[in-house]
């Protein structure tokens, strides 16, 4: 079959890496893809913003599967409009993707459901969300309501800090997505994500990961994208994969079916654990870039039969074929980010590199120009190893990481520091 994948990200390219492992794919298509993308599949420069051009494109190309990457086609109803036109595609309609662009939604999803999470409050005047504040205290989070690339989250140690979230987000700081503040109360514990298939009735986990958002490290500095993740999460044991299913995940499911809009594609759960007690912190509608990478390196070509069957409602008669393996990803980052970046200098030394199902170097922001491959974005290069313990995984993604010669490069060295102890 002739299959699209829409993304163009360390994400899609650990995607379409997987895809053709698996005999069903013909013929692979990456739009807009990357210069990593470009040596295993064809890539194309369809806006992907733009239903219509897409839909064109799927019809002239034959395309019988559509895989969308990034959260902004879904929530631009691209799964809507290619399924009204009977393409087969994997990724949840724009009602459901609102579990990932509007946190109040979230929020109220979750309250009819009773599925644990931290309280919430959501204001439009600043004055009744500085109220709040001075009625609850700090420590305590503060967000704007809708899709602000990961930038609308303000985990406010102080009361002062606080009030200044809410004065930004308010006063416009992130356009539209800050129309609205939700205030959450601030939970402690330790954070680690889930990765179900959700075909609108049945789930299928796919993994588990932890990711480290910090710049710097011993996880601190600014947010970021994520410098890092590995798979399995050793915190989400069995039995706290089990609360998380049945308190969160499969409550959710059924509200969203409840609610007439179901929920189909991969749901991104992020935990946070407790004294083994696990509470939602958010949803994504989408893999996440890099855990996804991890996830790609441990599923291999299966991946493509499970998103088929998810897109297909025939989830209940799909099993994961577990490895016991682990998997880590160690992202090589244009140095400034995440407040600038510097784009356009060359990366040498990828030619040379030792790849095989246990060592990727998947590619996130790269181009070419004249027959080099230049960096093109923040985060550049996602070293990726997969190894029966999580210790050879790590020193093989760090292996494909020094082998790099990238002067403009930068990453962390400590990359799964509370799972290795
Ligand atoms: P989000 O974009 O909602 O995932 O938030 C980004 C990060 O902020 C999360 O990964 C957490 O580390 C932190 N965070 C968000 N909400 C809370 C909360 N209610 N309590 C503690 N930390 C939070
Ligand atoms: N790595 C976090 C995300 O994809 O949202």
């Amino acid at each position: 079959m002739n299959i699209l994948i829409l993304g163009g990200g360390g994400r899609e390219h650990a995607l379409a890496w997987a895809v053709l492992q698996n005999p069903k794919c013909d013929r692979l298509i990456v739009a807009p893809g990357n210069a990593g993308i470009a040596q295993i599949a064809e890539c194309s420069n369809i806006d992907i913003l733009d239903n219509t051009e897409i839909l064109d494109f799927c019809e002239e190309n034959s395309i019988s599967f559509i895989i969308v990457g990034p959260e902004a086609p879904l929530e631009n109803g691209v799964v809507d409009m290619l399924t009204e036109a009977g393409f087969l595609a994997f990724g949840p309609r724009q009602a459901a993707a609102r579990l990932e662009s509007s946190k109040s939604f979230t929020k109220e999803v979750c309250d009819a459901c009773s599925a644990p999470t931290a309280a919430w409050a959501r204001f439009t005047e600043a004055a009744d969300a500085h109220a709040y504040i001075d009625r609850t205290g700090a420590p305590i989070v503060v967000k704007a309501d809708g899709l602000a690339a990961g930038k609308g989250v303000i985990v406010a140690m102080s009361e002062q800090e606080a009030h200044n979230a809410i004065d930004d987000i308010l006063g416009g700081a992130f356009g539209a997505a800050g129309s609205s503040v939700v205030i959450e109360e601030f939970m402690e514990g330790e954070e680690a994500s889930l990765f179900v298939l959700c075909d609108g009735t049945d789930t299928l986990v796919v993994g588990t990961a932890q990711d480290h958002k910090r710049i710097g490290e011993g996880d601190t500095g600014p947010n970021t994208g994520g410098m890092g993740a590995y798979s399995p999460a050793p915190v989400l044991t069995d039995t706290v994969l089990a609360a998380a299913m049945d308190q969160i995940v499969n409550p959710t499911i059924a509200e969203m079916a409840r609610r007439g809009t179901p929920y189909t594609g991969v749901l991104y759960a992020g935990l946070m654990i407790e004294d083994g007690r696990p509470r939602l912190v958010e949803y994504n509608v989408r893999f996440g870039d890099p855990e996804c990478q991890v996830l790609m390196m441990r599923l291999g070509g299966q991946a493509l039969d499970l998103m088929l069957a998810c897109a297909e409602g025939k989830l209940a008669e799909m099993r994961v074929n577990w490895a016991p393996d682990h998997a880590m990803t160690v992202v090589l980052a244009a140095k400034g980010y995440p407040e600038t970046t510097e784009k356009g200098s060359v990366i040498k030394g990828l030619d040379a590199l030792k790849e095989d199902a246990f060592h990727m170097m998947f590619h996130a922001g790269t181009g070419t120009r004249d027959g080099q491959v230049i960096a093109t974005g923040g985060r550049v290069l996602n070293a990726t190893g997969r190894g029966a313990t999580l210790q050879e995984a790590r020193d093989r993604a760090y292996a494909l990481a020094d082998a790099v010669d990238w002067p403009d490069g930068v990453f962390r060295r400590d990359i799964g520091w509370r799972a290795l102890g």
